[in-house]
């Protein structure tokens, strides 16, 4: 993990209640994904190219990832996130402590909106009207949660619900909902539920969470706009491979017809290189900007992006400008 992070990390679980700090970090089940997401990037190095005279390159592939509560961190919550991007792409949550209207407004950039498909289509495109009326530019669905994923520590701190004020403000005053604590998964979605939310909206529609081929050719003929390849950083199967040895195959799959993001374990700029080299369009981040939330609330949020871009550029001018799946090579002797 690059430094000024880990920093971040340990000053975030100085300040915050155990019991959110480890909502925020845990995952499914004995956490094997969780450590795997990281892990994987630790096995692969890149293998620079010298001479190209590309000079120096500007832009940084980085969105942040939709994450759940950020008031759990943050008395701001998601408007200090929002107000911390800058002109980096969020992806807000639904389970988001802050309506989306006000998460757009407090944003300098594009916000993008991440939905379960809810059992009710009725409230499902009730939240898609949410997220137009605000002025989202994007929608995201999730689609590896058919059900809750299940956290050993909240489990043992028996925490599920969130504390007294603080509320899924998105799933405030909808029809059908009985309140803002209700997010539902639903076991039920399938791709026609995909076709009936591309039907009910202009908005380029992403899928998140696809981790085999197959389904990512699927998706394509869903006409989705996009696809990140996400393990839901280890909170749902414990299972399924680290995010990034799932990558190759998808990108493959999709062969550059839409953009794949690749989330999950992204520490420093040389893992956003070593996944763009292995074919991403981009990277999500999730922990690491909660961690610069709690810590610091706004200036630590950009802190952790800035951080990111500063020393991705510095890999990427170093690998000669161009990153390419040849330069990936796994770590240890070759002979
Ligand atoms: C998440 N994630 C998530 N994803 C999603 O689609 N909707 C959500 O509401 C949430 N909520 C959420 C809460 C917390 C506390 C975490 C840590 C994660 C998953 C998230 O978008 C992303 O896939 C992972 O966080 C990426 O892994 P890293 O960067 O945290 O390793």
């Amino acid at each position: 993990m690059n430094p000024a992070l880990a920093e971040l990390h340990d000053k975030a679980r100085a300040v915050l209640d155990g019991v959110h700090y480890d909502f925020f970090a845990g995952g499914v089940g004995d956490e094997a994904v969780l450590a795997e997401n990281e892990a994987a990037f630790r096995r692969l190095a890149l293998l620079p190219r010298v001479l190209r005279g590309t000079g120096l390159r500007t832009d940084v592939p980085v969105l942040v990832s939709p994450t759940a509560f950020h008031k759990l961190a943050h008395p701001d919550g998601e408007l200090a996130t929002a107000r911390g991007a800058g002109d980096t792409v969020v992806v807000s949550s639904m389970a988001s402590t802050v309506p989306i209207a006000d998460v757009v407004a407090a944003s300098r950039g594009p916000v993008w909106f991440q939905l379960y498909v809810q059992p009710d289509m009725d409230v499902t495109e009730a939240l898609v009207r949410r997220a137009e009326r605000a002025g989202c530019t994007a929608l995201v669905v999730t689609v590896d949660s058919p059900v809750f994923g299940r956290h050993r520590r909240d489990i043992e701190h028996g925490f599920h619900d969130l504390p007294a004020g603080l509320a899924a403000e998105n799933m405030r005053d909808l029809a059908g909902v009985p309140g803002p604590r209700s997010i539902e998964m639903s076991a039920a979605v399938s791709w026609e539920h995909i076709d009936r939310v591309r039907e009910m909206t202009s908005l380029p529609l992403w899928l998140k969470g696809v981790l085999h081929p197959d389904d990512a050719e699927i998706a394509l003929g869903h006409g989705v706009a996009g696809i990140v390849v996400s393990n839901h950083g280890g909170r749902q199967l414990d299972v399924v491979p680290a995010s990034l040895d799932a990558l190759p195959a998808v990108v493959d799959a999709v062969a550059g017809r839409v953009p794949v993001v690749l989330d999950g374990g992204v520490r420093s700029g040389a893992d956003i290189a070593v996944a763009l080299a292995l074919g991403a369009t981009a990277v999500g981040v999730g922990r690491p900007v909660l961690w610069g939330l709690a810590a610091d609330g706004e200036a630590g949020v950009r802190r952790v992006l800035d951080v990111l871009r500063e020393e991705f550029l510095h890999v990427l001018t170093m690998c000669g400008g161009r990153l390419t799946r040849d330069m990936v090579v796994v770590r240890g002797p070759r002979c």
